[in-house]
């Protein structure tokens, strides 16, 4: 059971309300935004990313139109590794190579159905899936080496 920060942009916000009420077995924190007037990506962006930083979460999901505006915010947020996917299959690897504390997904691009399996998958995945010690050391030096880059 994870706690998963959760917030949306009013483009976002259908699919972000449906993962809420659809994802079980998470406790989730809903950030917003609620009702669709017209707001900034990068206020939701703040506070999920925020939440996962501190510890209040131990993960984030973001969504707006396309998911990429939400995933370029969250990205400038030390510690935070923040994967815009479109498929099943990029959700898996977020996770297994890349290990992704925020996932960011487009309601304008992914059915909500599609959406909920990418969640599923993302939050039933591991680190280095089924590799042995090596696999899993070798992503997180790869890992290690972006957050180095927050120095630059
Ligand atoms: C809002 O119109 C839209 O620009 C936003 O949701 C997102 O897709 C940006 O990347």
């Amino acid at each position: 059971m994870a706690n998963i920060a959760i917030g949306s942009d009013h483009a976002g916000r259908v699919l972000k309300d449906f993962l809420h009420n659809n994802v079980k077995g998470h406790v989730f924190e809903n950030f917003g935004t609620e009702g669709s007037e017209s707001v900034d990506y990068p206020d939701f962006a703040e506070k999920v990313c925020l939440a996962v930083r501190e510890g209040k979460a131990d993960l984030g999901i973001l969504i707006c139109g396309t998911g990429i505006g939400m995933s370029l915010a969250a990205n400038k947020y030390k510690g935070i590794r923040a994967a815009h996917v479109e498929s099943i299959f990029t959700a898996r690897m977020a996770k297994e190579h890349n290990d992704a504390n925020v996932l960011c997904i487009g309601e304008r691009v992914t059915g909500s159905e599609n959406a909920l399996l990418m969640v599923r998958t993302w939050l039933d995945s591991n680190l280095g899936g089924d590799g042995d010690e090596g696999v899993k050391s070798r992503h997180k030096r790869r890992i290690g080496k972006i957050h180095a880059l927050e120095e630059k």
